[in-house]
């Protein structure tokens, strides 16, 4: 992150993933078998719902551990909550809401911090564990590699549909339910496979993250945007100009590093760069084990099993769409 840049931070021999990749989650070793996974998430409401909201929030912010193909141990809950404006029962939801999910992941809630604010935010601080080599970061894609992606896209055009009381109760239930789907049996099927880098896809899009993806492991990809699956009714949406401020941001923000076939649908890269809440895994895994894992993923039930793209050699830190 940029604000980090002039930040004297400590080596620290057993920090083994830090701040500097961009990656999900930090790294830290405590023996030669164990080593911590710590991150923290949150944000305003995306769906009226408050205990929906929780569930998405905690689902959200254990995917970073996840996404690291880790095992989350604790959570802590982080409340920013208009005390005056908004009745208890409220945040007594979101809270319920969370703390289901915490628990549908296996994780214990160990405590929180709240503070009044104007705008009501919630999410959680996770901290979670790994063997110490056994983890999975952005760096380690590698030519020839394919890419895997286990959740559909549109879930900020979707939520701003939500927002200007254009979606359906079919549209907003699917929403909610693939918001609220654990990454979890997505990283569990990346590591039993053996892929070579993985990520979760949130707030700089599919493409932003590829961006993040292809910098770390300084390789190139080649996105079929085609085969990028899609939530039903978000082209609509798109078409209509129900697209977030934030897809127009991440899209100028990596102009610079993307090459775009003239055929592919400006409606399309709207969505390719929306921003995501609790997307899914994006996996960059051996050519010869894709089968596998996609395999893996429809029997684990992954909203998606979707093979989008391939790592190259050429271009490393620059994303091809065609
Ligand atoms: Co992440
Ligand atoms: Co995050
Ligand atoms: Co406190």
């Amino acid at each position: 992150m940029e604000v980090l840049q002039d930040l004297n931070l400590k080596k620290d021999p057993d920090l083994l993933v830090g701040a500097e990749l961009s990656d999900d989650a930090g790294i830290y070793r405590l023996t030669d078998e164990i080593a911590l996974v710590q991150t923290l998430d949150f944000f305003t409401p995306i769906v009226n719902d408050p205990f929906d909201f929780g569930r998405i929030a905690a689902a959200n912010a254990l995917s970073d551990v996840y996404a690291m193909g880790g095992r989350p141990l604790t959570a802590m809950n982080i409340v920013c909550f208009p005390i005056r404006d908004l009745d208890k029962t409220i945040i007594r939801s979101i809270l319920r809401g969370g703390l289901e999910v915490i628990h549908e992941a296996n994780a214990t809630m160990v405590g929180g911090h709240s503070v009044e604010d104007p705008e009501l935010k919630y999410g959680l601080s996770v901290t979670g564990v790994v063997h110490p080599e056994a983890f999975l970061t952005n760096a380690g894609a590698k030519p020839g590699d394919l890419l895997v992606l286990t959740k559909p896209l549109g879930t900020g055009i979707l939520a701003t549909a939500l927002k200007a009381g254009q979606l359906n109760e079919k549209s907003t239930r699917e929403l909610t339910r693939l918001m609220t789907t654990l990454n979890r049996s997505a990283a569990e099927a990346a590591v039993e496979i053996g892929a070579n880098a993985c990520t979760d896809i949130t707030g700089f899009g599919l493409l932003g993250h590829c961006l993040e993806l292809a910098r770390a492991s300084r390789v190139g990809l080649k996105i079929d945007t085609g085969k990028v699956p899609i939530i039903a009714d978000t082209l609509t949406f798109c078409s209509i100009g129900l697209v977030p401020g934030g897809s127009y941001i991440n899209q100028k923000f990596c102009s610079a590093e993307l090459k775009i076939d003239p055929s592919v649908d400006p409606i399309l890269l709207d969505v390719l760069f929306d921003p995501q809440t609790s997307g899914g895994l994006l996996i960059s895994v051996p050519r010869n084990k894709v089968a596998a894992l996609v395999q893996k993923l429809i029997e684990n039930k992954t909203p998606s099993a979707a093979v989008i793209g391939e790592v190259v050699k050429a271009l490393p830190g620059t994303i091809c769409c065609g």
